[in-house]
């Protein structure tokens, strides 16, 4: 077997919320042989020595729609964990939001024994909270925990009234599960868009009271339920940081993510008349002062996670009226956020929120992935990166089939080199020639 070893790297220790500098660390049989400093490899180990190398644990998204089974043109299992492995993520959430969702048990199975034969780094399988996302029924949440569900989201819809959250909430967390919510409130956005039609994933305003009419109704179920825990998706709003920061100092069970795109890209667009040739995501893109609440929140760990919602659609190049809201990102999620001036200065955060935190999200399940710390003797299961180095999203480099990103051919800084998973490479970066056999 062909091991890696890799000199004097910063490898850091979200648990610890510190960093370790110039550390050898030799990668061979699927683990971490061994720590140190000036180690010396054994014979056949490809040796790598690059400046400003950086080792974490791998990531985990909690917010990867993987669109298989159901809409194989827009992406496969394959292609999404792939692009996620490039992404620097060793685990994946995958939403429910398929054709069908995932509210039954035998769906969940279905999609369980498909992600297995397909996945380049573990799925965890989310389920539905209610039946087909509908808001009018919950999904049996019990046995659909008991069949193997890692959490419950509607993602992409939030038709659910504060009572049967309230229910939903009390149910997965006698399983110990936590439910996550797409909090954009439907009734204000149909009241914001009187021709709306019948697909509310579609409807072009989306007004921010929607997100903060969502939050504080889904904080209320929580507070009123009084057990179970609440995971917030995507937040876009100031005002959605400081209720989440009021509702944690009540000790509330309650989490949040955030995504590279609601941080790092402004909206609203300035140009109407360019809006046929731009991408929308739901919620929008928001202004200067939201951004700045969003990274505030990240700094000082109000914000929980960086999550992807990796949303591959049609491309960008097709009509309007033919695309839906959402961006493929998973593989350009560190990047886009390190290419922010104000992402590199929150390294270490920005690291938590892809391995340590995320994970906690996940609740007791968490158990089935390894520790979110490199340490000898373990599975290897982390990313090497290098901050400073720079790429391009382009037909050469992306692994998605989804090319709907507001990145594509924009140069990003944070070159992810490889990542391993649970003992096993799950993405080297081909032209570096670090062919080698870990596992
Ligand atoms: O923009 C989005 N697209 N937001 C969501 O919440 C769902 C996602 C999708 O499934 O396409």
């Amino acid at each position: 077997m062909r091991g890696l070893l890799l000199r004097s790297v910063r490898l850091m220790r979200p648990v610890e919320g510190s960093a370790l500098e110039a550390v050898d660390l030799l990668l061979q049989n699927g683990r971490v042989e061994e720590m140190g400093c000036g180690i010396s490899p054994p014979a056949g180990t490809v040796v790598v020595e690059r400046e400003g190398c950086v080792v974490a644990p791998a990531f985990l998204d909690l917010h990867t729609h993987l669109r298989e089974p159901g809409q194989p043109w827009k992406e496969r299992i394959a292609t999404a964990t792939a692009a996620a492995a490039a992404g620097g993520f060793g685990a994946v959430c995958a939403m429910a939001n398929l054709r069908p969702p995932v509210d039954s048990v035998a769906r969940l199975r279905e999609c369980l024994a498909k992600n297995r034969s397909w996945e380049r780094v573990p799925v965890l399988q989310f389920a539905a909270v209610s039946e087909q996302l509908a808001g009018q029924r919950l999904a049996p949440l019990r046995e659909l925990a008991d069949a193997g569900a890692a959490g419950f989201s509607d993602d992409g819809r939030n038709a659910l009234g504060q009572e049967l959250l309230r229910q939903a909430l009390e149910r997965a967390g006698a399983a110990g599960l936590t439910v996550a919510i797409h909090p954009e409130d439907e009734e204000v956005l149909a009241a914001a868009n009187p021709w709306g039609g019948e697909d509310p994933t579609s409807w072009l305003l989306r007004p921010r009271e929607a997100e903060v009419s969502a939050v504080r109704s889904a904080l209320d179920a929580l507070r009123s339920s009084g057990q179970g825990r609440l995971h917030l998706q995507h937040l876009s709003t100031s005002e959605s940081v400081e209720l989440l920061r009021e509702a944690k100092r009540d000790g509330l069970a309650v989490t949040a993510e955030v995504t590279a795109h609601h941080l790092v890209l402004e909206g609203p667009l300035k140009d109407p008349e360019a809006r046929d040739r731009e991408l929308t995501c739901n919620p929008p893109l928001r202004g200067d002062a939201d951004r700045s609440a969003l990274w505030e929140g990240l700094a000082d760990g109000t914000i929980d996670a960086l999550a992807s919602d990796h949303a591959p659609h049609e491309s960008p190049s097709d009509p309007l009226q033919r695309r839906s809201p959402g961006f493929s990102g998973v593989q350009a999620q560190l990047s886009a956020v390190l290419s922010d001036p104000r992402g590199g200065p929150l390294l270490e955060r920005v690291v938590a929120a892809l391995t340590a935190r995320p994970l906690a999200v996940l609740g007791p399940l968490s158990g089935s992935l390894p520790e979110p710390s490199v340490r000898e003797g373990q599975p290897a299961h982390l990313t090497v990166f290098d901050p400073e180095g720079v790429w391009r999203p382009e037909p050469g480099s992306w692994l998605s089939l989804g090319t709907n990103s507001p990145f594509w051919e924009r140069p990003l800084r944070g070159l992810v080199l490889a990542t391993f998973s649970r003992g096993r490479v799950a993405f080297l970066r081909r032209e570096l020639g670090w062919e080698t056999e870990l596992a």
